[in-house]
């Protein structure tokens, strides 16, 4: 009798934290216009190249910046690329459009850095898994490449939400991951009712995210659970394995991981292909910081 009293309390204190959660995260404002411009673009492949050059070139440090990722290591070009008619020219309208969200977010969602939360080594992680991600899509043929990018670097979006919204959860957390050794997520559902995945979902679909982006953020930590876009939710799983064993910092987010078995099934490749691949990428990889150029 006890344990069920016990347990429906449980419950209940779970329902309240998941309903805090929600309204936290339904007041959250809109999102920047810069960041919503540039989501537009993502969604509208009509957009021209002119129109692109003047979102972009409104801001001078804007267009820096994109030069500086179009010249890093993620793209290995042999010419040095010095005005963004160039860089269309030579990664095409599509890839700059997908830059072009990258550092948007960036600019928007960096935050100061505290004790707890390293945002260099974060965004670095979150850059990281994109250029892995990307990589290991195109070597598996997989269609929506370019899409994979963006994906990989917003997989764990939700844990910046957490740290910028949820200020005393994020301490709360991190105190639970270190003092008492309980595994990020776990300590996530205990102390918000949810995780930073289902976070990102809810943030995701009121920001009107493409699907195939949601359902990476949502299922990159099991991606045998999501219905659709596993293949996708597959290959940010794998890159985000991989970032997480190439350490960065010793961040409280950053355990290392397991690849889920259900990988090898979706993404319908043997496992000793796949640790052949990561074994190379781990290589060219390893000198990541930089990727760091840009992130200052
Ligand atoms: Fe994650
Ligand atoms: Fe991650």
């Amino acid at each position: 009798m006890e344990t069920t009293t016990k347990k429906i309390q449980q419950e209940q204190n779970l329902n309240t934290k998941i309903q805090a959660t929600l309204d936290t995260i339904y007041n959250i404002p809109a999102m920047p216009d810069i960041v919503s411009e540039a989501l537009r673009l993502l969604n509208n492949k009509n957009t021209s190249n002119q129109q692109l050059i003047d979102i972009i070139s409104r801001d001078q440090s804007f267009v820096a910046k994109v030069l500086a990722v179009a010249n890093s290591p993620i793209y290995t070009l042999r010419r040095e690329v010095s005005t963004l008619d160039f860089a269309i020219m030579v990664l095409g309208y599509t890839e700059i459009r997908h830059i072009v969200v990258v550092i948007s977010f960036l600019e928007s969602f960096k935050n100061k850095n505290d004790k707890y939360f390293d945002q260099n080594a974060f965004w670095l992680h979150s850059l990281l898994t994109a250029s892995i991600g990307k990589n290991l899509a195109e070597d598996l043929k997989y269609q929506k490449s370019g899409e994979v990018f963006v994906a990989g670097f917003l997989h764990d979006f939700g844990i910046s939400i957490i740290h910028r919204y949820f200020k005393n959860s994020y301490m709360a957390i991190y105190d639970m991951v270190m003092n008492k050794n309980v595994a990020y997520p776990v300590a996530e559902k205990i102390i918000l009712g949810m995780t930073h995945s289902t976070i990102a979902k809810y943030l995701m679909e009121k920001w009107n995210f493409p699907a195939a982006i949601k359902t990476a953020a949502t299922y990159h930590h099991n991606p045998s659970f999501a219905e659709e876009n596993d293949e996708m939710a597959a290959i940010i799983h794998v890159a985000d394995f991989l970032a997480k064993k190439i350490k960065i910092n010793e961040s409280v987010w950053d355990k290392s991981s397991e690849i889920e078995e259900g990988v090898y099934n979706i993404l319908n490749i043997t496992e000793e292909r796949l640790k052949e691949i990561l074994d190379e990428y781990e290589k060219k990889f390893t000198n990541h910081s930089e990727l760091l150029g840009f992130l200052n």
